[in-house]
């Protein structure tokens, strides 16, 4: 066999099954679609899967693919072993009702020993213990010696994930690597667990549909699911012992230790921190080109652990400073030739993991300190372990990884509580699988409309019209179809064909009518369901709805061209805010309906004002050149040709709707768009920017509005303006700011003068006050209830009087609104006399149920029932004389 390289193995794969009639389609995203089932995408089958069963009709009945994958159940051994990864690609040929094991067998035979060229005395195969045809197959067709055909039970040789979904027996293909890979025991050979039988191609002939009961039941049709690991193939290829040695990971794993300084295969350590590294980059760079965002929750933390286990093992490395983003330039590189979208959004990946990256440094910073505290606590008590639930707070909260607590406790003679640990976490899985809900594994559910022909689908007339004829094909509750419904109900119609927009990208659902011979149903909404149908959700409002009758389709008119002009206008805005912010900015969700239009995309600081400003006035101006607006099908492949800006992570078919504003040689904006749209760009009117705001890490949010909603919040400013010009008896608008300013002035004039005066009263107030005061021993005790006084004035008084004379002690009653307090200074000569504020204070408000207390100069407590302030104040002096006497 040839060294051949990963690249060119994946095409050679791809242009086999290609040339055996498959439809060769571009990898599908990592994160799953319309499945609930998966975080992220782990097998070539799993965004086939309603092609497997039937739900939905595949575009063609036998396909291939290459399908990134990720798998995060191992990952604790990832580093350890040169076996282990996250990030894999897998190469799949399927059937979906089309060639069954006879074809899928003498196809793999082929490729393997013709086109690879593998020794055939090198390859065993295994199939499942019952399947004497596989056997047959392989022995009979393909000419594999009985000898090397090992039957398996249902632990090795029958695929199943989760508890349903389509399954089935498999066949695998194995390579011997030769003796020195082996355990050399006499009971080694097809799948011992030693190194020597490496399986590495699967086939599954899925046959049966497993239910959550445990039960299975034959497929309606049979399918082929095969799936090999490329890089395992590539190793296998290449003559290295692992993935890490393949070349497009090795170029990865050189490139760390250029970083680091540092040699791979000198010392295990460096070589698991090295290991690391590789494969989560690969992994955080292909979710981050998917739209993956690091998160606390679902596939976002396990991109934020993957990222930050890479960061926390190049500190480990010594590396100093931000380096992931010159390891992602080398996986842009060796993998941009079957991955354009990673060059396409090379700024903004790098941007993302850098900005993930300075975020987990800083946390690094934060969780030293607070292990420092803990520390501290823990010398103090003279302990020795870290409680398990400080540690997971650590890492959980905090994001502290627990191996670099591990470590550190372990420098100063400590160690965590394990078990303590993993009980804190065993309770965070569990309240995490209860709010993921309890999905299947095929994701989606059984509808009432999976009762319909499969094959029906619905036609989207409505891109040039806003009325259509169409037929009322089939009519649904939420459980059964059924022939009828009469006034007041309310249910679904499907039809093959309608003007209606069913909710997607976005853009919201139309409303309107749907009326015929007798009858009116008001269009309340439109979901797209199961294989592409669109079910409008509707009240009978006349009539009697019958299956088959023929009615008039209406769309909403207003409704429908204002939220036209808002999502024509969301495509104007992404291309605005690429121009002023940078090629890093792309839409990460958006929400247009007839009133608003909410953009939220790719950018990492919140925009200025004069950024807001530049945005308006580009996309102001596209409106009012007049840009002709043109929607056209073509196959993916032109349209990316085109620039054509296409959404993260989005299943793309093979031929897409591309939205053209301006002319094509020198457009405003080019996208792929399924929504609908104005046919010029004058037709949006206006537009304005309501907000700016943080929606995540990295995403920020635009609202706005465009057209007649501009002209109502214009109208709705003017108003507002109008009436405070009133109010401030402006005639003049232009007047309007220096009147507000003189105002304010005045205000502020006013407020002043008024301080002054109070502080006058105030002083009035104590002189009259001191005139009162009685003798208490030596010393001269001031009381007051004063009215409308707040606490902080309340004390001032107090501590002018004090000031005044040495030998007074004031206690000063207080009373604001619903509360009141009471107050106590002693002069210095009245403390050293014995007097202590703060025990006064205490004693007195005690009077009223209240509670206080402070510093024997000063002190302040809270009165409980103000009517007995009287009787307080008139205990008063005996209290003092307690001290003083
Ligand atoms: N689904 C099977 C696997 O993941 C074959 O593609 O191994």
């Amino acid at each position: 066999m040839e060294w051949t390289s990963l690249n060119d193995l994946r095409e050679s794969y791809l242009q086999f099954f290609a040339d055996k009639g498959c439809l060769r389609h571009k990898s599908y995203p990592l994160i799953p679609q319309g499945d609930n089932s998966l975080l992220l995408i782990v097998a070539g089958m799993a965004p086939l899967k309603p092609y497997f069963t039937g739900q939905e009709v595949p575009p063609r009945k036998r396909m291939t693919t290459c399908q990134k994958c990720i798998r995060t159940g191992d990952i604790e051994n990832v580093g350890k072993t040169a076996r282990h990864g996250t990030f894999f690609e897998m190469l799949g040929n399927f059937s979906f009702g089309d060639y069954f094991k006879e074809e899928a067998i003498a196809w793999a035979w082929e490729y393997v020993t013709e086109v690879l060229k593998l020794p055939k005395d090198r390859l065993y195969v295994t199939v499942y213990q019952d399947d004497d045809e596989a056997e047959k197959i392989w022995h009979e067709k393909a000419g594999v010696p009985l000898d090397r055909i090992t039957r398996m039970g249902k632990e090795d040789n029958f695929w199943e994930a989760g508890v349903d979904g389509p399954c089935g027996p498999c066949s695998e293909i194995y390579f011997d690597r030769g003796e020195k890979y082996g355990c050399g025991k006499p009971t080694c050979g097809v799948g011992c667990d030693c190194d020597r039988y490496m399986e590495f191609w699967n086939l599954v002939f899925t046959q049966f549909e497993r239910h959550e009961d445990g039960t299975y039941t034959p497929l309606a049709q049979k399918n082929i699911d095969t799936g090999m690991g490329l890089e395992r193939l590539a190793a296998l290829m290449q003559g290295v012992d692992s993935i890490f040695d393949v070349d497009t990971v090795k170029a990865i794993r050189d490139k760390i230790c250029e970083i680091a300084g540092c040699e791979y295969g000198k010392e295990y350590k460096k070589d698991v921190s090295i290991r690391v590294i590789t494969d989560h980059i690969r992994s955080v760079t292909f979710m981050a080109g998917d739209g993956v965002l690091p998160s606390n929750e679902g596939r976002g933390y396990v991109m934020r652990r993957l990222l930050r286990r890479a960061v926390r093992h190049g500190k480990l490395l010594g590396i100093n400073g931000l380096f992931l983003k010159d390891i992602v330039k080398t996986v842009v590189d060796c993998n941009k030739c079957e991955y354009n979208e990673l060059e396409e959004k090379y700024d903004y990946i790098v941007k993302l993991l850098t900005n993930e990256e300075e975020s987990f440094n800083q946390t690094i910073d934060r969780g030293m300190k607070l292990l420092d505290g803990m520390i501290e606590e823990l010398d103090k008590k003279g302990e020795k372990v870290l409680a398990g639930e400080d540690c997971f707070k650590l890492s959980d909260t905090y994001g502290f990884p627990l191996d670099l607590t591990r470590e550190i406790l372990e420098e100063k003679g400590l160690t965590v509580d394990e078990e303590g640990f993993e009980k804190a976490m065993q309770v965070q899985r569990e309240t995490a699988r209860a709010a993921r809900g309890d999905s299947k594994y095929m994701g989606a559910d059984e509808t009432v409309f999976h009762q319909i022909d499969k094959e029906v689908t619905t036609v989207f007339t409505g891109y040039d019209r806003f009325e259509d004829e169409g037929v009322i094909d089939y009519i649904a509750t939420e459980t059964a179809l059924v022939d009828e419904a009469a006034q007041g109900e309310e249910v679904y119609i499907v039809s093959t064909s309608t003007p209606f927009y069913a909710e997607s990208g976005g853009q919201a659902a139309d409303t309107g009518v749907i009326e015929g011979d007798g009858f009116k149903a008001e269009v309340l909404d439109v979901q797209k369901v199961v294989g592409g149908k669109f079910a409008h959700k509707v009240k009978v409002t006349e009539g009697k709805l019958t299956r088959g009758a023929k009615a008039q389709f209406k769309v909403n008119r207003d409704q429908r061209l204002n939220t036209m002009r808002n999502h024509s206008c969301a495509h104007l805005l992404q291309a605005a805010l690429r121009q002023v912010l940078g090629d890093h900015v792309h839409q990460a969700g958006q929400l247009v309906d007839s009133k608003r239009l909410r953009f939220d995309f790719s950018h990492f600081s919140a925009m200025t004002e004069e950024e807001i400003l530049k945005v308006e006035s580009i996309v102001n101006m596209w409106i009012m050149s007049g840009l002709d607006i043109t929607m056209q099908e073509m196959p993916i492949a032109e349209a990316q040709k085109l620039g054509a800006m296409a959404l993260f992570g989005e299943k793309y078919g093979e031929t897409v709707r591309v939205v053209t504003m301006g002319s094509s040689d020198n457009a405003a904006s080019i996208e792929f768009c399924g929504g609908t749209h104005l046919d010029n760009t004058a037709k949006i009117g206006l537009f304005k920017i309501v907000s700016e705001s943080s929606v995540a890490s990295g995403v920020r949010r635009i609202e706005a509005v465009t057209g007649y909603s501009v002209y109502e919040l214009m109208e709705e400013n003017s108003r507002r303006i109008a009436d405070t010009a009133k109010i401030l008896k402006v005639n003049n608008r232009s007047e309007l700011v220096n009147r507000a300013q003189a105002v304010m002035a005045e205000i502020k004039a006013l407020e002043k003068e008024r301080d002054e005066l109070q502080a006058q009263i105030a002083s009035v107030k104590a002189g009259a006050l001191a005139q009162s005061a009685v003798e208490v021993g030596a010393f001269k005790l001031i009381t007051g209830k004063l009215e409308g006084t707040k606490p902080d004035a309340l004390r001032k008084m107090a501590d002018d009087m004090k000031a005044n004379d040495d030998s007074v002690i004031v206690i000063l009653a207080g009373i604001d609104g619903e509360k009141a307090n009471i107050v106590c200074a002693s002069g210095k000569a009245a403390v050293s006399g014995g007097a202590h504020s703060g025990k006064i204070v205490g004693k007195v408000a005690a009077v009223t149920g209240g509670k206080g207390g402070g510093r024997p100069e000063s002190a302040m407590a809270g009165v409980a029932d103000k009517s007995k302030i009287d009787e307080a104040l008139a205990a008063a002096a005996g209290i003092v004389a307690e001290f003083v006497g």
